[in-house]
């Protein structure tokens, strides 16, 4: 797939998780296979204003590319202007967010409120377009509930604005991340425009992404929850729709992959938050491992890297048939 003139490899993208893909987390999966990588969503009105915390979302390595920078936010004017603020940090496209549930982004109009405004919509992606040289893409729902399946109608609106890609994650924003995935729409969205459309939701493994590519018809897929503590989903998800192979990694391997990303979270973050944040993604890790709900309680009490090398220790002893 091509996002203009951005090849893309591979089959599937690290999805933008606020609080979960931070620059770590996405370096990690695209060295196990990722294709492209959207960072955290980040306030506009924040970046435009000089927040430094806005901008903090914004910085980006090189081991992740291609990357994008994701703002949210209503008004045409800020959003470009947050828009052009963010290229010093050199994403290579900026993707604008149109599905965030969150009160604090769709009660203040940005976000998946802009699915009930598709001609708002328009003008934010065109006041994007006109004020950066890199590509611009939009990530969206299906529509606000299911009376209001706005996606189509939303994804013409885009790419006549000028957009170079879209994401249809398959749920309105009533969904939120429940169970069930609207198919048809994402290939409705599909079959409605010429630029490429990425289909994203509750895609875990080879199987559920060949699904999804063989209904839709999509151009490309992304993946969130199914990478936390498993960014190996990507090489398997490749090499499955490769035809090839695909060995699982031991669990020492596993553990090595997510000691490599816990000191990638130290080296970009305030040590103290890097710690707390370890927490969750350590837990993720043991996810389906004998023992799994101790080690995840003592995952809750991670106050340093030998914490997690003792959990690994235990995690390893107790799995030793793995
Ligand atoms: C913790 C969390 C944070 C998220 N943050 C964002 C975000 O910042 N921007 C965005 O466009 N989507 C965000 N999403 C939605 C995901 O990108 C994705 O669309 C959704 O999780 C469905 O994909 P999945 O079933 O593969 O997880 C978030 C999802 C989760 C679970």
């Amino acid at each position: 797939m091509k996002i203009k003139n951005i090849e893309i490899n591979g089959f599937a993208a690290l999805a933008p998780m606020a609080g979960v893909a931070d620059r770590a987390m996405r370096e990690i999966c695209v060295k196990y296979g990722a294709g492209f990588t959207v960072g955290e969503l980040t306030s506009s009105k924040g970046v435009s204003l000089g927040d430094k915390k806005s901008f903090g979302l914004l910085a980006c390595s090189d081991n992740e590319r291609p990357t994008a920078s994701q703002l949210f936010g209503c008004e045409p004017e800020t959003m470009a202007d947050a828009a052009q603020k963010a290229l010093a940090f050199k994403p290579d496209f900026i993707d604008i967010n149109m599905g965030c549930p969150a009160p604090k982004v769709a009660g203040n109009g940005g976000g998946s409120a802009l699915m009930r405004d598709p001609v708002l919509a328009e003008k934010i992606v065109k006041a994007v377009v006109n004020a950066v040289d890199i590509p611009v893409t939009v990530k969206m729902r299906t529509g606000w509930d299911s009376d209001n399946l706005t996606a189509v109608e939303l994804a013409k609106r885009c790419e006549n604005a000028g957009a170079s890609m879209l994401t249809v994650h398959g749920r309105t924003r009533v969904q939120m991340y429940a169970p069930g995935i609207d198919f048809s729409t994402i290939k409705a969205v599909k079959n409605a425009v010429k630029i490429p459309v990425v289909a994203n939701g509750d895609i875990t493994d080879g199987k559920s992404a060949e699904n999804m590519l063989k209904i839709t018809g999509c151009d490309y897929l992304m993946v969130g929850r199914a990478a936390q503590g498993n960014p190996f989903v990507f090489s398997e998800i490749n090499a499955f729709l490769n035809g090839e192979g695909y060995t699982p990694p031991t669990l020492e391997k596993r553990f090595n992959v997510l000691l490599e990303q816990v000191n990638l979270m130290l080296k970009y973050k305030d040590p103290h938050n890097a710690i707390l944040e370890s927490r969750k993604h350590t837990a993720w890790y043991m996810t389906g491992l004998k023992g799994a709900a101790n080690l995840r309680r003592m995952c809750g009490e991670i106050s340093s890297v030998s914490d997690i090398e003792k959990i690994i220790d235990l995690a390893l002893e107790q799995n030793r048939d793995l």
